[in-house]
């Protein structure tokens, strides 16, 4: 078996998908060594997460430093630290720069709750429904400058009901979010995708579009 990958992942909230690259790993689903957890927020609920887990975590509060620089500066010292292959942005509810994009290009993958280029940004929920929207979705795609903008790898797609709220639709989205992010940390484990000139190669080949998540839980074109 080759070297667990060693990711380090960022959140801001409750951790649920941290929860499930964690319980992935304990089922020997991933290969990964998941060295430390850093958040932005100091009582969100991923930090017990890690502990229930024995995995190290740091609180860098953003409100602490003068300028968005000056947190990217430290985050990026922080990240480093524990010297990681993947950087996972699991929830994490801040944007980077670049000092935390220069040192990690190519490591640094974000999961947002809709079928980008859709929605970037917030509320995507709301924004889907009020768009008459028929399906929404969760990305997990390569951070760059642009904020929900770097090259896609994988997605989820759902059906909206009628009846949907952003609530009911975040909980159903929320299980397929847990799957996708665990099938995709998955393939950086297999070390079968990266990200050359602002595009997907899987396998050494470029991604024409988004790898869909299956109901058996793998990912294919
Ligand atoms: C997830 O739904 C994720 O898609 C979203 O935050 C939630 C984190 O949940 N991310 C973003 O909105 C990033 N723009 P969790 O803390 O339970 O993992």
């Amino acid at each position: 078996m080759t070297e667990p990958l060693k990711t380090t992942v960022l959140i801001s909230g409750g951790g649920s998908n941290l929860q499930a690259l964690i319980d992935a790993r304990d089922s020997g689903r991933l290969n990964v060594d998941i060295t430390h957890v850093i958040s932005n927020v100091a009582d969100a609920g991923g930090l017990d997460r890690a502990e229930r887990a024995g995995i190290s975590s740091s609180v860098l509060p953003h409100g602490d430093f003068d300028s968005r620089d000056a947190f990217d500066r430290a985050l990026a010292l922080l990240i480093a630290a524990s010297a990681p292959d993947l950087v996972v942005l699991a929830g994490f509810m801040r944007i980077i720069g670049a000092p935390v994009l220069e040192p990690f290009q190519g490591r640094l993958i974000n999961l947002h709750p809709s079928l980008l280029p859709l929605y970037r940004g917030t509320e995507t929920y709301r924004r889907a429904i009020e768009s008459g929207d028929r399906q929404h979705g969760a990305s997990i795609h390569f951070v760059t400058a642009q904020l929900d903008g770097g090259p896609v790898i994988s997605q989820v797609t759902i059906p909206i009901e009628t009846q949907d709220s952003p609530d009911t639709l975040a909980a159903r989205l929320s299980p397929e979010e847990h799957a996708l992010i665990v099938a995709t940390v998955e393939l950086f484990t297999r070390h079968r995708v990266e990200c050359a000139d602002d595009v997907v190669l899987v396998d050494g080949l470029t991604l024409v579009q988004p790898l869909q998540l299956q109901a058996d839980g793998r990912l294919d074109p």
